[in-house]
């Protein structure tokens, strides 16, 4: 399938860094500029449009992830929905959270730094090819919540949320998610997974503008949380400036105090029309046999040590290598002079195509890292 007026990048780059940034869609394009277009001729005359837009966002993102709208909130990045639930959760002296390390920073920093003293922080190590048994081996009756993310920045390794989160169940410890390396790629559905919060953001596999992240909680996990944030978007009537009941409402929209991100609503609705547009199982099978075809090609050059798993279900849109005797800045530089786009984690080039990714556009990069694990380089 020829992609390239959906995604305009392929006629210009080899886009292999999805899991950092990914380019927009001609039709995410579209819709910021009808946006603007919309602003700077009339400023907010078109409100009623840009909440039209919010709800068809509401209600694109709860079928994304099989959730009831009731339980996402749209918050700005995958940071503060982590943040909001370690700083809210009704810690106990004696409690326990198990999280994992080298994870990434936002995965890390809130369970340090805004539990309070008392609990005790149970780092573990990543074991890249059986990360689960780790995880469950530090479970135990003290534990209230297990922090991953649920395919991994540095490695690409996706993990078996089914045997985390009931496991993390049958001590009573909650099953946090940072998604954002999920959402977008792969399917995931709340309603049959057993996880209790799903935080992801949107420049990556979603897609769109940065500045925007979707925020599931499973209610009974909701609850738990202390008010961080308060203020006058959190109800349904939310025009009713006049309220005397400030309670709090019991969805998601509680995580919502103020005003949006308009801009990225735009955006990130016009993506997720297009990721719906194409059969979510179809676009997952095409993204695996781009990492597929990444690390099978990478396996026959010599010397290159593959980090992520070539098991199909153990990986989403991430391969991550450690080049023979070169320095990844170097791969990088290589890769970039032929206008292939891709990031360095650690010791390792991290490749991360699309579903779209043509597959010459695959090869040709596989060529250029043959060509410098064989010559010198520039
Ligand atoms: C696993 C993971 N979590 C969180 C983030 C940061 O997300 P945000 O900027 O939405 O807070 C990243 C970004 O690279 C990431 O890879």
């Amino acid at each position: 399938m020829d992609y390239s007026e959906a995604f305009p990048v392929i006629d210009r780059h080899t886009w292999l860094n999805h899991a950092a940034i990914s380019p927009w869609p001609a039709a995410v394009g579209d819709a910021m500029r009808g946006f603007v277009d919309m602003n700077v001729a009339q400023g907010p005359l078109g409100y009623a449009k840009w909440l039209d837009t919010e709800q068809s966002l509401r209600r694109r993102a709860a079928a994304l992830i099989g959730a009831e709208q009731d339980d996402l909130a749209l918050i700005k990045n995958t940071s503060e929905g982590l943040s909001l639930i370690a700083a809210g959760l009704d810690w106990q002296p004696g409690d326990a959270l198990v999280c994992c390390a080298g994870d990434f920073p936002s995965n890390l920093m809130p369970w340090h730094q805004l539990v309070p003293d008392f609990v005790d922080v149970r780092e573990v190590p990543f074991d890249v090819g059986d990360p689960e048994t780790v995880l469950l081996g530090a479970l135990d009756d003290d534990v209230r919540v297990l922090a991953v993310s649920s395919v991994r920045y540095d490695s690409g390794v996706r993990l078996d949320l089914d045997r985390l989160g009931h496991a993390a169940h049958r001590v009573g410890a909650l099953l946090v998610v940072d998604a954002i390396q999920h959402l977008g790629a792969l399917p995931m559905n709340v309603a049959e997974a057993p996880v209790d919060f799903v935080v992801g953001g949107s420049h990556k596999w979603l897609l769109a503008p940065e500045g925007l992240a979707l925020f599931w909680s499973r209610p009974s996990a909701r609850r738990r949380l202390r008010t961080l944030q308060t203020g006058w978007r959190m109800w349904p009537d939310m025009f009713n400036f006049e309220r005397s009941d400030w309670t709090r409402p019991d969805t998601a929209r509680r995580f919502e105090p103020g005003t949006l991100n308009m801009a990225g609503i735009h955006g990130l609705d016009a993506s997720l029309e297009l990721l719906q547009s194409i059969d979510p199982a179809a676009r997952a099978e095409q993204l695996l046999d781009r990492t597929g075809w990444l690390i099978d090609g990478l396996a026959r050059m010599p010397g290159i040590e593959i980090v992520t798993p070539a098991e199909r279900g153990r990986r989403a849109g991430i391969v991550c290598f450690v080049p023979a005797n070169r320095d990844p800045d170097a791969v990088l530089k290589r890769l970039a002079s032929r206008s292939i786009f891709a990031a360095r984690r650690g010791r390792s080039v991290r490749l991360s195509p699309n579903f779209y990714t043509p597959e010459n556009q695959i090869e040709r990069a596989l060529e250029v890292i043959a060509g410098i694990a064989t010559h010198d380089v520039d």
